[in-house]
């Protein structure tokens, strides 16, 4: 049998940074990584002055060597924890109205152009090679919920490269008759609706079928359980998803509590529960593998519920601002013992730069009403973009961080002008004034998915 030969091992020496909590930033000026042939991180160590000294300390002498130059860091790559794939192309668009308005009239005539495949594949193979280029290395899709565009979504994900979750979005009506003003003529279109529950089910298994013929095990695309909002599904939807979930071992995400008039449609839709968050607890949607987007309006006792059952926030302050939506305190659901990360939230966001998250959520953070207790630190910023979206995605045993036995998810920033400026001040300026055109190379898994040079 001839066996074939494993990918040469990589070694990096240079500057290298990561945070391993929301107040641990490590920014080691000189330090060697080492990525064995599976992708897999070796080693990390900054007491070796030169990457001949770890290639003879770690037998890694037949390693590739990247030296990085003074103006150049390694990063974890960037996880974005919440974006519609779909609506990529309304990026920028449609930002004059709030949540349910801006659902009707921008995002569901888009979303149903997705039953043309030519379009799907043109959207989706943008939306990952753009996401790519700016450093996302794990997205969290929404696409649509359409099984064929979504498979091709899984596919696309899979061929360049990227670590995604992929979720065709469950959309039925829960409309009563006496919600039919509020419900039906502003959120149901009938172009773009399920017609069922079982014909929802249905395709959402395909979907799982088709990603597990591409990745078995999971190991980098997944498919994830995803009712789009409380009011597109109805109770039983909810529980046959979060049952789903429970029997395929799958994550699941959706949005929660992002805009007050959705709140007040949920409550009278769900008499029966207590709150927002409450209605998906009692579906056994709140899993620890449960990624809920916005997650703005919402009081104590909601917030320390998420908290129990170790579900995690997708922080998305772009889309906030551009509809209107309010701002979530991130610092009061950490201190809640609430997992964070950041999400794009294309196109209620109009960037698909996770860097760019990263800025809108340190200013929305100063605009609390005390920012001495709201402002989110250097620190705090960049794992929130990092190890805070692994640990939402449920991936912080594989990604996030450079620890020895994770997968090299990791970026190479070259901002320039370095020798002015300590290491702190390096990556405030990369968070601060840092794009696309920073970022050099991208890997996930050990292989280079995107280059820039
Ligand atoms: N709530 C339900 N659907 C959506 C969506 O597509 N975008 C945002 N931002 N919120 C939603
Ligand atoms: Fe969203």
């Amino acid at each position: 049998m001839v066996t074939s030969p494993l990918p040469p091992k990589q070694l990096f020496f240079g500057r290298i940074a990561y945070t391993l909590s929301s107040r641990e930033l490590f920014i080691h000026k000189r330090a060697a990584i080492g990525v064995d042939g599976f992708g897999i991180i070796a080693f990390l160590d900054d007491t070796v002055s030169s990457a001949e000294e770890a290639a003879e300390k770690y037998q890694f002498q037949d390693a590739d060597v990247t030296l990085l130059s003074t103006s150049q860091f390694l990063f974890p790559g960037l996880i974005d924890t919440h974006i519609h794939a779909s609506q990529y192309p309304n990026c920028g668009i449609g930002m004059d109205l709030p949540l349910l308005d801006w659902l009707y009239k921008y995002t569901f005539p888009l979303e149903s152009s997705f039953s043309n495949l030519e379009f799907a594949r043109d959207v989706y193979t943008t939306v990952v090679k753009t996401t790519l280029k700016h450093g996302t290395t794990t997205a969290a899709y929404f696409a649509t919920l359409h099984l064929e565009a979504t498979n091709l979504l899984s596919e696309i994900c899979w061929k360049l490269g990227q670590r995604a979750f992929i979720g065709k979005v469950h959309w039925l009506s829960n409309a009563k008759a006496d919600d039919q003003k509020v419900c039906m003529t502003t959120l149901a279109p009938n172009y773009y609706l399920e017609k069922s529950e079982e014909e929802s089910l249905s395709s959402t298994r395909q979907s799982i079928e088709y990603i597990r013929k591409i990745d078995p095990q999971f190991s980098r695309i997944s498919p994830i359980i995803t009712p789009r909002f409380a009011p597109s599904c109805t109770a039983s939807l909810l529980l046959e998803l979060g049952n789903l979930a429970e029997k395929e071992c799958l994550p699941i995400q959706t949005h929660l509590a992002e805009n007050k008039r959705e709140t007040e449609l949920v409550k009278s839709l769900y008499p029966e529960s207590s709150s927002y968050t409450d209605v998906y607890d009692k579906a056994n949607i709140l899993t620890k593998r449960t990624i809920l987007a916005h997650a703005i309006h919402l009081d104590i006792e909601e917030r320390d519920l998420i908290a129990k059952r170790g579900s995690g926030v997708s922080h998305c302050p772009a889309s906030n601002c551009a509809i209107s939506s309010g701002i979530a305190r991130v610092k009061w659901l950490l201190e809640g013992g609430v997992k964070v990360g950041l999400g794009t939230d294309c196109s209620g966001g109009y960037s698909p730069s996770v860097l760019d998250a990263a800025r809108q959520a340190s200013q929305v953070s100063r605009l609390l009403p005390d920012p001495s207790k709201s402002r989110l630190s250097l620190a705090e910023l960049l794992f929130l973009a990092t190890l805070g979206g692994a640990q939402v995605c449920g991936i912080a045993d594989r990604a996030g961080s450079f620890e020895p036995g994770k997968c090299w998810d990791a970026i190479l920033v070259d901002i320039g002008e370095m020798d002015y400026w300590d290491d702190s001040s390096i990556l405030q300026k990369w968070v601060f004034g840092g794009d696309d055109r920073h970022i050099k190379k991208v890997w996930v898994d050990g292989k280079l998915v995107h280059e820039n040079l």
